[in-house]
């Protein structure tokens, strides 16, 4: 399975926008958009305003990472928003997970769930095959910046040893601090999607830094 990077907007400068997305548009493979509702987690970031104005513009898929309480009641916006993928926090949906996973499924859309570094992995095996991807949080989710935490490298290589136990096609995607200093060890851990935020904006040039993500992910 080839790797896919997925930026976070939530890096970007918000006043050029547009410009970031039709960069990320020719080198990127996903548009990662975290939305956030300072409940659910200790931080505001953006709704529907710009995910709308997101999805004008993009042209490769959008992964929508809702870090909101009760998600099932905005799962609906997003998708008719035009996102391909959509995760929710386990945390948040709880007893509810495997029916919102279901339900965003039955609207084509690929449904994941995610858990924070503190959720033991394996709370999160009844939902392989019924997820087509797992989030596991590098970081605790509220923020972009943080350091990564190393043990989550050991926490997808638990997982990903499941799935193929299994033999599920469920993807693992991995969110926090991700670099060229740790990405190799992660996509040998197993992981297949790779959101990253500071890494690719805030050196300036997002371009170069998706392409030395590939690179070092390749060593
Ligand atoms: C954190 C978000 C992440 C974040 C990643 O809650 O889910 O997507 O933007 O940013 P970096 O790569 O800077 O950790
Ligand atoms: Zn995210």
């Amino acid at each position: 399975m080839q790797l896919q990077i997925a930026p976070s907007l939530l890096s970007a400068d918000f006043l050029k926008l547009g410009e970031d997305v039709r960069t990320l548009n020719a080198h990127a493979d996903i548009i990662h958009l975290d939305v956030m509702d300072g409940v659910q987690v200790p931080n505001l970031s953006f709704g529907f305003s710009v995910t709308d104005a997101v999805a004008k513009v993009a042209t490769i898929p959008l992964d929508a990472h809702l870090m909101i309480c009760n998600p099932e009641r905005y799962a609906d916006r997003f998708i008719e928003g035009g996102v391909s993928m959509l995760s929710f926090h386990y945390e948040a949906a709880g007893r509810g997970t495997a029916r919102l996973l279901e339900h965003i499924r039955s609207k084509g859309v690929q449904a994941g769930v995610a858990i924070d570094p503190d959720v033991p992995v394996s709370k999160l095996f009844r939902f392989i095959g019924k997820a087509d991807f797992i989030l596991i949080m590098s970081v605790f989710a509220g923020f972009g910046g943080q350091k990564f935490i190393y043990e989550s490298i050991d926490r997808i290589a638990e997982l990903k040893a499941e799935i193929d136990r299994r033999g599920a096609a469920t993807l693992i995607e991995v969110d926090g601090g991700v670099g060229t200093d740790n990405i190799a060890a992660l996509r040998e851990a197993g992981a297949g999607i790779f959101v990253a935020g500071s890494s690719v904006f805030k050196g300036g040039d997002p371009a170069g830094a998706i392409r030395a993500l590939r690179e070092a992910a390749s060593k």
